[in-house]
């Protein structure tokens, strides 16, 4: 399959006239005819839906779309010289070969004239963008965080099998990922286009013609979402509503996670236990690369290097660290592994034209694929998963190669429905349906307890059953500084909980871009340091006591910030905000449109990473200690520097010179910030002691804090509650309210202020839940990168 051929329009027709039907408007062309019809999703979209008369097989395929939104409320065309379709959210109106959307809000986009068009069963969209001035979502993609002038593809790739020597480029297109939504920013007006079609497209974002997005679909019918802003944060909670959130994740599976491909037996997984205690570094969770299992044979263990996987794993968990375990979806074909029989039994495999079953060649030599997309196969893999979860004693699954990756055979010839489907329409949703089943997997052992999988390849709705990673980066500065606008605009595309392997998976790992990237992915939704077999070890303390206390210092205070953290995925699970967000989530201005090296976590925190290093960056010595000097661009009003303690004027752009122990990171002003504050422990316990970390200049704060039991899945039964936080300063006094409600006990949690940037001695009066506690606060700054930690050998 060849990726990054240019869409030309010359090679569709376009139709010379309308008829305008009662439920729907059709144009014709010489050789087609697309019906198309309109409905209203909720109070939110506009659904229209593209019915290519040369699309014979017209079901939809897609899971994106929740249940409850597959039915819209149609609005009837209008007739007259054109088709009107007028509803309450806004009306499209239709040309023989264009449409022209008008949205309540104001917002206005049209196709050009010659802007709908059909090859075959491929349909072609022009839209005119020449007002558009960002581009943003997309799912998982390289490059910047602005999309004009990039082309896209979405099929879901193994990327290094389809580019072996380009992954240390950052512009390698497509990836494992497929979310075809396209956030269009025109002034300060948002509007979401999400083409749910779950086969191969493309969207050409002014690359082929400045002034111009093109949508092409490869086959089958296409239905255009238009989700109303008018802010951001309007079309993205749409978005979500529209394709599900995720889950409550498990508290565990927001600390540290320590990976590699390399560690093989029971004494490796020990002395790496030993060493995380040694150098006083939590770790939430260990990783079992693919060396874990016999022969590579799914749900098995290597039984010379793991005699007992379920004592090993539970002695683990005494210590606070969980274990996942990786999962590939090909069985080895070989007559007699039970799993191989079992499935073959009950025909779940997916087919071939011939009617043979698929085979592909994966890490076990010849294997088969489960068809993800029938209910018997996920009904029979979530039992077989379920056992090997429970006799394995492992908390959570990485699911791996699931693009597929099929490597020796084209993975075209994979069918599904015992051979009835073609291999396009669920190509992208292979990942999908794996994760589907996996949650069912969860679900059979315990319905309330929370899942935790991990994928590689994803399309537009998978995060409903799990977290992805971004694959197999390398150990370079030009992937770091890309992880920073993929994992934004996945956070956009409804990926909430994503992010990077931390320090690079390919190629050897550097002390300086090793530090650098635990100091930027301290704070990512997904927190896990992953490297490749025989790449150089990259574990915290492989480059010395100094790489070791800034990697220190960045993993513990991920830990101290876990009730942040924690309340930003549970944001994410009513609203649909990201965990990580771009500037312009929260800000407006053209300031913002490009910003990727820069992002907020939740509303309050900004991070500035050091993004250059090895000589690459501008370096500069002050007292004889190196730093690297980065613009940092603050929005409006004040902000706290928390390197160095004070408080600096926003709304502006300046230059920062940071050492290798600083990372640039600021407070705005009005922030509290949830801290946790005991001792560290791999297992994060109960969090019920917090500090409210105050940052009160000339802003009240005010932030929602929420209290769950953190581990089962009652949440989703409304047992929760909402603290409202509040905090005033007046002259030396504080104020701070806390006020829970819902339907969980009150005051399970202890809060304690902690006042930033003031001297001198203040009168604190805490009323919480209505009781009211009066102290005496001296200002405190917690050493947020644990500067004053001793360096440990
Ligand atoms: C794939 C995964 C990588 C893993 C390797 C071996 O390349 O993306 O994370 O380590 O396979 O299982």
């Amino acid at each position: 399959m060849l990726f990054g051929q240019k869409v030309h329009p010359l090679n569709f027709e376009y139709g010379d006239s309308l008829t305008v039907a009662e439920d729907h408007a059709r144009l014709d062309g010489r050789h087609f005819t697309a019906m198309v019809r309109c409905e209203t999703i909720a109070d939110f979209g506009l659904r229209l839906r593209f019915d290519n008369g040369n699309v014979a097989d017209k079901r939809q395929y897609s899971d994106a779309v929740l249940p409850q939104y597959r039915e819209g409320r149609p609005v009837p065309p209008r007739r007259g010289f054109n088709a009107l379709f007028r509803s309450e959210l806004g009306s499209v109106e239709l040309g023989a070969s264009w449409l022209r959307i008008a949205l309540a809000n104001g917002a206005r986009l049209s196709t050009t004239r010659e802007g709908i068009g059909v090859n075959g069963e491929k349909l072609i969209l022009s839209f005119d963008v020449s007002e558009v001035a960002g581009f943003y979502g997309f799912g998982e993609r390289t490059k910047r965080l602005n999309k004009s002038g990039d082309r896209m593809d979405f099929w879901n790739v193994d990327v290094v099998a389809v580019f072996p020597h380009t992954y240390t480029r950052d512009d390698y297109d497509p990836a494992y990922a497929s979310i075809p939504l396209a956030i269009l920013k025109t002034g300060a007006n948002y509007t979401g286009l999400f083409f749910d079609n779950p086969e191969r497209a493309v969207i050409d974002v002014e690359q082929a013609q400045p002034g111009q997005m093109i949508y092409q679909s490869m086959g089958g019918n296409t239905e255009l979402y238009v989700l109303a802003g008018p802010t951001l944060r309007d079309v993205v909670r749409h978005f979500a509503a529209l394709t599900g959130k995720a889950e409550v994740p498990p508290l565990w599976s927001i600390g540290y996670h320590q990976c590699r491909w390399g560690y093989e037996t029971e004494a490796d997984f020990v002395a790496l236990k030993q060493d995380f205690a040694k150098f006083g570094i939590p770790v939430s969770a260990f990783w079992y690369d693919i060396d874990y299992m016999d022969g590579y044979r799914v749900f098995t263990w290597d039984e010379v290097d793991f005699p007992a996987p379920g004592a090993f794993n539970a002695g683990l968990k005494e210590s606070g660290i969980r274990t996942v375990t990786i999962i590939d979806p090909g069985v080895k074909l070989e007559p007699g592994y039970s799993i191989y029989d079992e499935g073959k039994a009950r025909e779940v495999f997916c087919k071939t034209q011939s009617g043979r079953d698929y085979v592909g060649r994966v890490w076990p030599g010849d294997t088969v694929f489960p068809d993800f997309t029938l209910e018997h196969t996920r009904a029979w893999w979530a039992e077989a998963m379920a056992k090997y979860i429970r006799d394995s004693a492992i908390d959570g699954v990485w699911l791996d190669m699931n693009d597929p990756a099929t490597g020796y055979s084209a993975a075209e010839d994979m069918l599904f429905d015992g051979g009835r489907v073609p291999h396009a329409k669920y190509h992208n949703q292979y990942a999908h349906f794996m994760a589907r089943a996996g949650v069912e997997a969860f679900d059979r052992l315990d319905r309330n307890a929370r899942p935790f999988q991990l994928t590689r390849s994803a399309c537009a709705g998978t995060q409903r059953y799990a977290a992805l990673w971004t694959g197999d980066n390398a150990s370079s500065w030009g992937h770091l500084r890309m992880s920073i606008p993929c994992t934004l605009n996945l956070g956009l595309s409804g990926f909430a909980f994503n992010g990077p392997d931390v320090g690079g998976f390919m190629g050897h790992t550097t002390a300086e871009l090793l530090v650098r990237w635990y100091q930027a992915g301290f704070l990512f939704p997904f927190f896990r340091n992953h490297s490749m077999l025989d790449s150089k070890p990259q574990e915290p303390w492989e480059f010395g006591p100094r790489t070791l206390q800034a990697i220190r210092a960045a993993i513990r205070t991920r830990y101290r910030l876990l009730p942040l953290l924690y309340t930003c995925f549970f944001q994410h699970y009513l609203t649909g905000d990201p965990v990580l967000r771009p500037l312009l989530y929260e800000y407006e201005g053209a300031a913002f449109e490009n910003l990727d090296d820069q992002f907020l976590l939740g509303d309050s925190l900004l991070a500035a990473p050091i993004v250059h290093g090895d000589g690459q960056g501008r370096e500069i010595v002050i007292r004889g200690a190196r730093r690297q000097l980065r613009y940092v661009t603050l929005p409006p009003g004040w902000w706290f520097d928390l390197n160095r303690g004070e408080w600096i004027e926003g709304g502006r752009t300046f230059e920062y010179a940071a050492a290798l122990e600083e990372t640039p990171l600021f407070a705005r002003d009005g922030a509290v910030i949830p801290w946790y504050e005991g001792p560290l422990h791999n297992d994060p316990g109960e969090l019920d002691q917090i500090e409210l970390h105050l940052f009160l200049k000339e802003r009240p704060g005010r932030f929602f804090y929420f209290v769950d039991d953190r581990r089962s899945r009652d949440y989703r039964e409304g047992r929760y509650n909402t603290a409202l936080i509040t905090a005033d300063s007046g002259y030396r006094a504080i104020r701070v309210n806390v006020m829970e409600s819902g339907q969980y006990p009150t005051g399970t949690v202890g809060f304690r202020p902690v006042l930033y940037g003031r001297s001198g001695e203040w009168q604190a009066v805490v009323v919480t839940n209505g009781e009211s506690r009066q102290s005496t606060l001296q200002p405190a700054t917690r050493d947020w990168l644990c500067k004053s930690l001793p360096v440990l050998a």
